[in-house]
């Protein structure tokens, strides 16, 4: 597997690149800001971008999504309780349910619903890496306070994840711990949140 994690923007944000390393096939995950760094680095290694996965739709994970689309042409996959900016963005879009699975070449992208801060919230889990989109943080978590955000429903989420393998690397929306990934092991003793 190729994966990438690439800084994008002022607000600490990070998209990601997933690969399947024989067919070349990718998808980039959220689209904040400078979608010519992440094509460049695609490019830089002869990837063919097929998805666009969005872990959630708040301004700064689809503010460069227009222009993306527009460079790659590649399927936007959206979930279904956050598909509504897309489509007000007029864009084509598909949407995720909870446990979808998604198919570069071999490589197998399982999504898992976790909403609370937003509806339709989701983690993007490949081989040992978890991409956690706004959900949980190094240290932290995602806001609640805005609009569809919701308490229990986060709490739900971080307890569907802290079952997860502890070993799984934790692979965040924006760089706002100590360090810029973890794991779930990591999360459990030094994540206030993540504590049950
Ligand atoms: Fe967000």
């Amino acid at each position: 597997m190729i994966f990438e994690q690439v800084e994008v923007g002022d607000m600490q944000n990070f998209c990601y690149i997933i690969a399947d390393e024989k067919s070349k096939e990718a998808a980039i995950v959220d689209a904040g800001w400078e979608p010519e760094k992440l094509l460049k680095t695609a490019k830089s290694k002869n990837l063919k971008i097929k998805y666009i996965l969005l872990t959630h739709t708040h301004y700064d994970h689809i503010n460069s999504l227009a222009k993306l689309f527009e460079l790659t042409r590649a399927k936007i996959l959206v979930h279904e309780n956050d598909a509504d900016s897309v489509e007000n963005l007029g864009l084509p879009y598909g949407k995720l349910k909870d446990k979808n699975e998604i198919n570069l070449g071999k490589l197998k992208i399982k999504v898992l619903h976790t909403p609370g801060h937003t509806p339709g919230s989701v983690c993007y889990l490949v081989e040992n890496k978890l991409i956690t989109g706004d959900t949980l943080f190094v240290e932290a978590v995602g806001r609640i306070d805005l609009p569809g955000g919701s308490k229990e429903e986060l709490l739900d989420s971080l307890k569907k994840l802290s079952k997860l393998d502890g070993k799984i690397e934790i692979c965040p929306g924006h760089d706002y711990g100590s360090r810029k990934n973890s794991t779930i092991d990591y999360e459990k003793k030094n994540n206030p949140f993540m504590r049950f």
